[in-house]
C-alpha cells in the first residue's frame, strides 16, 4: 500500500534525494568508497559542501557579508549558542510556542531577556501581534513556523532590531528577506535533509561584539573561518541536504515551493473547514502551511481513536498531533506531494460519509 508520509520531523524528502543518497552511500561519485567512509577532507568532498553553501545562497537570495554553514547540534544547541554570540545585554523574544520558550530559557543565563508577548495563555493557537519590541535590544528572536501548534509567521515582520529566527520547520517553504536577520537558524530534518545537520545563515559583522569569551565549538567565528570544518561534520545528511537544494532549484525555487504550500494548504483547511467531524485549532489567520492541526469536533469527539486507525489503514502516516496537544497533526513539508493531501482529504469525506 502507497505511504503517506506526514511526520512532523524527521519527515518527507524527495524520493529523487533519496534515491541519489543512496547511490552516494554504495559508491561515492565512483570512488569505490561509501559516503559514509570517505574523509570529509577528501577532495570530491568539498565541491559538495561549497555547492551548497551557494545554493543556499541563490535560493533564498542570501546579501553579501553573510556565511551559510553546517554544524552539529540540531536547534535546539543554536538555543543557547545565539545568545552567547549576540547577547550582550539585553534581547527580546516572542513566546509562540514550546521551542520559542526553549530558546527563551537559555537567553536568561546570558543577560536580560524580555518576552514582549505570548500566547501560551491559550496553548500557543496564535501568534501575538500588538507589542512592541524594546529598541535597545541586541536582537527580536522569532519562531517563524510553530511545528507543535500549526502556526505559522508567513511574511518577515518589520521591526527596529535586528533578527534571529528559528525556521526548522518552514526554511525553503517562501521567500525571505535574510537582511532583516542576523542569524537564522535550524534543524535540516524538515525540508532540507535527514536528521544530523543544522543550518546556520549567520551575518558576519554581527559577530565579534559581545565581551564574554565563547568557548570554540560554540563560536559562529571559528565555524565561518573553516568553512563548517573545524570538527568533522555530518558527511551523509549534507550530502542529502545538497541533493534537496539541487531538487528546489530544479522544481523552481522558494517561489515555487511557497505556490505549492499555499495550495497544499488551502485544500486541506478547507477540508478542515467544510467537514463536520473536525476543527482546526490555529487562529485562521495564523495557519501554517507546513504543519496541519485539527482535531475532532466535540461531538465527535469519542471518535478520535477510530479515524486515525481508519487512516492508518489506508496508507496515511504520522497524522498523530503532538503529545502536548493531542488531535492530528498533518505536516505538509516541500516534498509531500499533493496527491498525498488528497488521500487524507478524501480518507477525512469516507470517514464523514460513515459518521456524520
Ligand atoms: C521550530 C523548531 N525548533 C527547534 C526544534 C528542535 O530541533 P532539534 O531537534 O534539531 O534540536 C524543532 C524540532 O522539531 C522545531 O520544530
Amino acid at each position: 500500500m502507497k505511504k503517506h508520509n506526514f511526520n512532523a520531523g524527521p519527515s518527507i524528502l524527495p524520493r529523487e534525494v533519496i534515491e541519489d543518497t543512496a547511490k552516494a552511500i554504495l559508491d561515492f561519485n565512483g570512488s569505490g568508497l561509501s559516503l559514509m567512509e570517505i574523509s570529509h577532507r577528501a577532495k570530491d568532498f568539498q565541491p559538495v559542501v561549497d555547492e551548497a553553501v551557494a545554493l543556499f545562497k541563490e535560493l533564498l537570495n542570501i546579501p553579501e557579508g553573510y556565511s551559510v554553514l553546517f554544524l552539529g547540534g540540531g536547534a535546539s544547541l543554536e538555543f543557547c549558542m545565539v545568545p552567547f554570540n549576540f547577547l550582550e545585554k539585553k534581547a527580546a523574544y516572542l513566546n509562540t510556542g514550546v521551542w520559542a520558550k526553549k530558546a527563551m530559557k537559555e537567553a536568561k543565563a546570558f543577560g536580560e531577556v524580555v518576552e514582549v508577548a505570548s500566547s501560551a495563555e491559550s496553548t500557543y493557537t496564535y501568534i501575538p501581534k500588538d507589542y512592541t519590541v524594546p529598541a535597545d535590544a541586541d536582537y527580536f528572536h522569532i519562531t517563524t513556523n510553530n511545528t507543535i501548534y500549526g502556526t505559522e509567521l508567513k511574511e518577515d515582520l518589520n521591526v527596529n532590531v535586528p533578527m534571529i529566527a528559528d525556521m526548522s520547520s518552514d526554511i525553503f517553504s517562501r521567500p525571505i528577506d535574510v537582511s532583516k536577520y542576523i542569524c537564522i537558524y535550524g534543524g535540516a530534518q524538515k525540508n532540507l535533509a535527514p536528521s544530523g545537520v543544522t543550518f546556520v545563515i549567520v551575518k558576519n559583522d554581527a559577530l565579534g561584539k559581545v565581551s564574554r569569551y565563547i568557548p570554540t565549538m560554540l563560536n559562529y567565528q571559528t565555524h565561518i573561518d573553516n568553512g563548517s570544518m573545524f570538527n568533522t561534520p555530518p558527511v551523509v545528511p549534507i550530502y542529502a541536504a545538497l541533493q534537496t537544494l539541487r531538487w528546489i532549484k530544479a522544481q523552481g525555487g522558494v517561489k515555487e515551493m511557497e505556490r505549492r504550500a499555499t495550495e497544499k494548504a488551502d485544500m486541506l483547511y478547507a477540508e478542515i473547514d467544510r467537514n463536520k467531524m473536525f476543527v482546526g485549532t490555529a487562529a485562521k489567520e495564523d495557519r501554517s502551511r507546513m504543519n496541519i492541526c485539527f482535531v475532532m469536533a466535540p461531538e465527535y469527539k469519542d471518535l478520535e481513536a477510530d479515524f486515525m486507525k481508519f487512516a492508518t489503514e489506508r496508507g496515511m502516516v504520522g497524522i498523530k498531533g503532538h503529545r502536548s496537544v493531542g488531535g492530528f497533526r498533518a505536516s505538509c513539508y516541500n516534498a509531500m506531494p499533493k496527491e498525498s493531501v488528497q488521500a487524507l482529504i478524501d480518507c477525512m469525506q469516507e470517514f464523514e460519509a460513515l459518521h456524520a
